[in-house]
This record gives C-alpha cells, structure tokens and sequence, in this order.
C-alpha cells in the first residue's frame, strides 16, 4: 500500500473553544486506528500539521479536519506518495506554543519564524516539524 504524507496549515477559529488535550486524545485514538503518524504545531493563532499513512486515510482525515470549525482557512501546502514515515512512532504528537527554542529552529531553515503558507517549501517546513519533533524527545 502506498504511503502519502499530507502537510496543511490553518488559522485558529477564536470563536470556537479549543482544548488541545482534548483534541489531541482523539487524534491519537483514530489516527492509531487508522495507521496515521504525524506532528501537530500550534502557535496559539496557526496549526501546522503533517499527516502520513495509507493514502484513502490520509485522505478521509483531511477531509474530516477540513471540516472542523475550529480552525479555517486551510491551505494545502503538499501532499505526496514516500517511501517512508517521518513521524513513525507519533500517532499525533502535538507542539503548542512559539518559545525561543521553537523560533530558533524556524530561523535555522527560514529568514524569519513568520511562516506564509502560500510560499514557504514544503520540505523546509518538513525539516522544522521534525526538529521540534526530535526536540520532544
Ligand atoms: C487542527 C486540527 C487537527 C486535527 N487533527 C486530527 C487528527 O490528526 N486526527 C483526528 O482523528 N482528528 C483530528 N482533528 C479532529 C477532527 O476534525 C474531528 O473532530 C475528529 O476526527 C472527530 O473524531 P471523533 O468522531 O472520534 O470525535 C483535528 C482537528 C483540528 C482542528
């Protein structure tokens, strides 16, 4: 089976009431079930996430987190066949906030930590997510 990685980035829904832990539980539970890995970043205003496993389930995920009213704005940023997983042992890990460890490692692949999803290489944004993800430990 063929394996796709899916990169989006969103604009946080302020009107709508947000728990990251509550969110992130229920990635982990279907995500697991549904054989996907990937990162989560959120910076208190943008998601950036990086979705991967079987290409029907990346899709229908996306499709079901483009749905979510708790963010908008979507933009797809890539999506591609690999040959391999980035983030094999996180059914979702998620990375909250923007300190200055985080922002360093923006500015190591970016001129600065704003991020413009409408051009920014989706392969530098790969690097940052799995910097943050090593970092995590
Ligand atoms: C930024 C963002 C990222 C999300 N990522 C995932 C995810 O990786 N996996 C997932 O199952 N749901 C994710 N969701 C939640 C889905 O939109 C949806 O609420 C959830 O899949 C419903 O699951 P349930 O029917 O088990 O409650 C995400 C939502 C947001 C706002």
């Amino acid at each position: 089976m063929n394996l796709s990685r899916l990169v989006y980035y969103s604009q946080r829904n302020p009107s709508e009431r947000l728990d990251t832990n509550d969110l992130i539980a229920t990635c982990k539970r279907n995500n697991a079930r549904a054989g996907i890995t990937g990162m989560l970043h959120y910076n208190g205003d943008h998601f950036l996430q990086v979705l991967e496993g079987g290409r029907a389930e990346v899709s229908a995920i996306y499709h079901r987190i483009a749905r979510d009213t708790r963010h908008s704005n979507i933009i797809l940023i890539s999506c591609n066949d690999v040959r391999e997983r980035m983030f094999p042992t996180w059914a979702m890990g998620l990375h909250e906030g923007m300190d200055g460890r985080t922002e360093g490692i923006f500015l190591r692949y970016f001129a600065t930590a704003e991020v413009n999803p409408e051009t920014i290489s989706s392969d530098s944004l790969l690097d940052v997510l799995q910097d943050i993800s090593a970092e995590m430990g």
